[in-house]
């Protein structure tokens, strides 16, 4: 499957929208609750899959198959616009959540900036990937508070509507058979191949078989730091990135 990113574009259709609500209300609203927040089943309003997913090309497969064993039936009888119109319904609750960032930042100033400095270069290990003189030198210039703390939760180009950096490509390390490693930028992965992207700008494609293949998420501290860190540590947290003018 070829490395691809979810663009921000146009808000879904609001037809599709409210087709998709009707079925996925009574259909999948029993696990996953009828908002897509998550009951039994996972949160699909911060979900990956579907933040990335464009018209169905990412979660209609799960939707089809479902996940034998794991709790998600399979409904194979979904056409793909239905999946389709669930996919704009899901995009609509996250842009409804990615809105009401705006409405909680007032709490940016409840936050105590020391504290959040001090979590910065402790517990939150934010330094070890970040620098408050290099890459987020000038961010609270860059992004208002609300989105401010939509770019913190909401990194890369997942956050619909917001601006930021271009997404950094997921690093891969090829092992092959003979030992050899060959490391670089994913560009593109099948069942037979890998494509990356070496430090000289040379694309190399290798044979899966037989190799090891370690991909390293850019993001995924991110996806750990939403589940972890807690509402008085983002306060502090906000409070201090704001003081980065
Ligand atoms: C009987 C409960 C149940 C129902 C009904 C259900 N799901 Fe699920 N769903 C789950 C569970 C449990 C998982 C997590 C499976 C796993 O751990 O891989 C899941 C996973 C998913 C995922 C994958 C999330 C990810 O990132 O891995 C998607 C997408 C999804 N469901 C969409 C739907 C949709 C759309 C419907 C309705 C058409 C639906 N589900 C109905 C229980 C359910
Ligand atoms: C393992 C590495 C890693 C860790 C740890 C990490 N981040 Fe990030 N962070 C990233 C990556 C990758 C991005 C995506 C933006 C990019 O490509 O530069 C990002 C994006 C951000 C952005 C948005 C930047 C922008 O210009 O839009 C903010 C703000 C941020 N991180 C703050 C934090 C804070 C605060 C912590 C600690 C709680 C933290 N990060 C921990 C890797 C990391």
């Amino acid at each position: 499957m070829a490395a691809r990113v979810f663009t921000p574009g146009a808000p879904p259709d609001p037809a599709a929208v409210e087709r998709g609500q009707k079925l996925f209300a009574p259909t999948c609203g029993f696990c996953h609750a009828p908002d897509g927040t998550g009951k039994s089943g996972p949160d699909l309003v911060a979900d990956a899959m579907v933040i990335r997913d464009n018209g169905g090309d990412l979660i209609g497969r799960v939707i089809h198959d479902g996940r034998p064993g794991k709790g998600m039936p399979a409904f194979a009888d979904l056409t793909a616009t239905q999946i389709a119109d669930i996919s704009a319904f899901l995009h609509s609750q996250i842009r409804g959540a990615a809105n009401r960032f705006a409405y909680s930042f007032h709490e940016v100033v409840t936050g105590n900036a020391q504290a959040g400095e001090a979590f910065f270069n402790g517990t939150g290990k934010c330094n070890t990937c970040h620098s408050v003189t290099g890459d987020l030198a000038g961010i609270a210039g860059r992004y208002q508070p609300p989105d401010l703390e939509a770019r913190l939760v909401y990194p890369g180009p997942s956050f619909p509507g917001a601006g930021g950096p271009p997404p950094k490509p997921t690093a891969a390390t090829v092992t092959l058979p003979s030992g050899d490693t060959v490391s670089g930028a994913l560009v593109s992965r099948n069942p037979f191949e890998i494509t990356l992207k070496d430090e000289s700008g040379a694309y190399r494609t290798l044979p899966v078989d037989g190799a090891r293949i370690e991909l390293h998420d850019p993001l995924a501290a991110h996806k750990e730091l939403i589940d972890s860190i807690t509402d008085a540590e983002m306060h502090d947290l906000l409070a201090y990135l704001e003081t980065l003018k």
